[in-house]
């Protein structure tokens, strides 16, 4: 098991790219990002530059917009990779939209959805891993920023029930840096960034923010900012 509290030591002055590699090096094969098809691509680019082998997963909602399914395929050829889609139980979605349609979501909060289509993919996920790297910055929203770049998983549990270590290498570099790197890199992009939106998570709950709103502002944005988690990040 590894040493958190002597890891996070080591790590607090690393740089993203420092981060990852260590990651990567410290659980090899049972380690693996979770790409959202945003500007986290900024982690695949960090750790193709480490040169070391790594698996990358994404939680396929099967609400996400048809430009992120674009570019999750367009970052597949780039880096030569497969992602590893994670889909929600069928019958389970199936029964939830047969009972209160496609659009419950705005009727009655997010939660019920983000559980079936996001959190139990993960929770799945997690389970065959040791440890798992997030794009999760402090300066994303109130809610992150306590953000460590490493930790132990409060929410969920890894290989055979065992803890899960999470690294968050992106936890201390803003918005603005990650996109000078994505610039000065030259790594594919979502579209959807050229539109207005900042943060992109499912269609139907993400939409573009206006110069000057914050970042989350674009999603959830019927509900409070306090309960704008979806269960993937817990405290
Ligand atoms: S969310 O919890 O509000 O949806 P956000 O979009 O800010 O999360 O992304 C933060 C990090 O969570 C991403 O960098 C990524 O590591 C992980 N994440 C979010 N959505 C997904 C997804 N669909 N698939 C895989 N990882 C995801
Ligand atoms: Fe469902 Fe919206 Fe959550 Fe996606 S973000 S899983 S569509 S509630």
């Amino acid at each position: 098991m590894v040493d958190v509290e002597a890891l996070s030591a080591e790590l607090a002055g690393a740089g993203p790219g420092a981060i990852v590699q260590r990651a990567l090096a410290e659980h090899g094969a049972d380690v693996a990002i979770s790409f959202s098809g945003a500007e986290d691509v900024l982690l695949i680019e960090l750790a193709r530059q480490s040169g070391l082998t790594f698996r990358v997963f994404s939680l396929d909602t099967g609400r996400l917009h048809p430009e992120t399914y674009r570019f999750f395929a367009a970052v597949e050829k780039h880096y030569g990779l497969r992602i590893e889609y994670c889909l929600p139980d069928g019958a389970q979605v199936q029964a939830l939209v047969r009972q209160k349609g496609l659009f419950s979501f705005y009727e009655d909060g997010h939660t019920e959805c983000c559980n079936l289509r996001k959190v139990e993919p993960l929770r799945r996920q997690l389970a065959t891993l040791t440890a798992w790297i997030t794009g999760q910055r402090r300066d994303q929203s109130p809610t992150r920023a306590e953000v460590p770049v490493v930790q132990v998983d409060p929410g969920f549990r890894g290989q055979g029930g065992a803890p899960l270590i999470k690294y968050n290498p992106l936890a201390n570099v803003t918005l603005d840096y990650v996109w000078a790197s994505l610039q000065g890199f030259e790594v594919p992009t979502n579209e959807l960034h050229g539109r207005g939106l900042i943060s992109i998570g499912c269609e139907p709950c993400t939409r573009a923010v206006l110069p000057g709103q914050h970042e989350r502002e674009g999603r959830w944005w019927w509900e409070r900012a306090s309960d704008k988690e979806c269960g993937l990040h817990q405290r």
